[in-house]
């Protein structure tokens, strides 16, 4: 069937609002699709570049930020500690690993939310639930919950300064590895882990200079002052992914301009249903998450329909099956993919098969889970002889209190103290640097590995 922007409208569709008004949402998606494009196709087409090197065992993808954005969060600070937090990680990730990593942020777009029910109830009041800024409020009250399409403007307005701040400081001089020391984020300086990243910051200024003793500067070699942070989103709200959608004026392609990479979520992956059909047809590289109910005979038709020309750099298989499973779960999926040739890069997200709800109620994620279920994905790619591409993590800058564990050792107690976030767990910072220390250990010996085969 030919594919068009608005084809997905014929298919069957999951996790959507009901807008009261369709007048309304017909306005606002005219306008959307009037506004300036987030990204451009350029962009896009280099990105997939780089993850077809992934795919190669070349480079590793490090994709990262809030599990939601909110409207309430949206500040300068809370970029730049988003932005500082990455680099931190990559950076650490690049110097074990002993190779390039392609930084892309769940940024700048991330605001529409599946549920696992259509209603929430509360002291026996039922409402519609929440399913993110981008379509309603999360206060519970029966008007909060009305979708209203002018959310999706907004959204829209805060991706953009999102986006605008990202690429100032990925090209203004915030991304310089002669600055790392001073990415640091007050709360990781102190501690052990304050520690082993000085030691780290230590070694780069000594190759760098090293290397500008050879005549390497940030002169003649901008990637050491400057750097690229894709952003990406899943793909659930279709009114916004289609009004963002642009046919590439160089190549007569159409691109989904809301971000450089779109996924599609475990819940609406249906191979048959309306988000696939749209995101076959755009030609951003597309995520597919991977749950415990994938079958191989499903990813393999997935993959055809989706990357029928079996393109690297094209798809991304985000593996999240939970630490207890993955080992199980997930060999047959690699093997299939290998039997049938396909190129795919190949994530883990280890926090949404991992999340457990607190005897004091609080929705949250073991940091000894979360690595469990990394380190049992990079032993099956060991088994198989294929490589362990990229992390995929639900974190932030800030010093929240939303998964249990880590070197601090928070407990369900400390849970109570800073749980900000408006729909899963996050790591903290400081966190997601000690896992990017952890994974970089397996990281070095899967590069390794490689060399050797
Ligand atoms: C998410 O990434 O926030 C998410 C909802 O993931 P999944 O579709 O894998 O459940
Ligand atoms: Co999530």
């Amino acid at each position: 069937m030919k594919w068009s922007r608005e084809s997905w409208r014929e298919f069957n569709i999951k996790q959507q609002p009901t807008y009261p008004d369709m007048n309304q949402l017909k306005v606002v998606e005219k306008e959307l699709n009037n506004f300036p494009p987030l990204v451009f196709a350029g962009e896009v087409r280099k990105l997939k570049e780089e993850l077809a090197k992934v795919g190669r065992g070349e480079a590793f993808l490090l994709q990262g930020g809030d599990c939601a954005e909110s409207f309430s969060e949206f500040n300068a600070d809370n970029i730049k500690d988003m932005f500082k937090v990455m680099m931190q990680m990559a950076v650490v990730l690049t110097f074990a690993g002993g190779c390039p990593v392609v930084k892309v942020g769940r940024l700048a777009g991330q605001f529409a939310k599946p549920r696992s029910s259509d209603f929430e109830e509360i002291d026996g009041v039922s409402l519609p639930s929440y399913r993110g800024d981008i379509i309603n409020d999360n206060e519970f009250t029966s008007d909060s919950r009305i979708p209203d399409p002018h959310r999706m403007t907004k959204a829209y307005n805060q991706s953009s300064g999102t986006m605008n701040l990202l690429r100032a400081f990925a090209r203004g001089g915030m991304a310089d590895l002669h600055k790392v020391h001073k990415w640091n984020l007050d709360f990781v300086k102190e501690g052990k882990l304050g520690e082993k990243y000085q030691n780290l910051a230590d070694k780069i200024t000594e190759t760098l200079e090293f290397m500008e003793a050879c005549g390497i500067t940030s002169v003649n070699t901008p990637t050491i002052n400057e750097t690229t942070l894709y952003t990406s989103h899943e793909a659930l709200l279709m009114n916004y992914e289609e009004a963002l959608t642009r046919e590439d004026s160089l190549t007569g392609d159409w691109y989904d301009c809301s971000a450089h990479m779109l996924w599609i979520g475990d819940r609406t992956r249906d191979v048959n249903d309306a988000h696939v059909e749209f995101l076959r047809g755009v030609k951003n590289p597309i995520g597919i998450k991977a749950g415990p109910t994938m079958t191989a005979e499903g990813l393999i038709e997935l993959i055809e329909k989706v990357n029928p020309k079996n393109e690297e750099g094209r798809l991304n298989i985000i593996v999240r099956m939970g630490a207890q499973k993955i080992e199980n779960e997930f060999p047959k999926l690699v093997q299939a993919v290998k039997k049938h040739g396909k190129n795919v890069v190949w994530s883990i997200d280890p926090m949404h098969g991992n999340t457990i709800k607190t005897s004091n109620n609080y929705k949250t994620r073991e940091f000894k889970e979360i690595l469990r279920e990394v380190k049992g994905f990079f032993r099956v790619h060991k088994e198989e002889g294929t490589f362990p591409g990229g992390v995929h993590l639900e974190m932030t800058g800030q010093d929240v209190t939303e998964c249990t564990g880590g070197y601090k050792d928070l407990t369900e107690k400390d849970l109570e103290d800073r749980y900000h976030t408006h729909c899963d767990p996050r790591l903290n910072a400081d966190q997601a640097l000690e896992l990017a220390f952890l994974i970089a250990e397996s990281l070095k010996e899967a590069r390794n590995d490689r060399k050797e085969r």
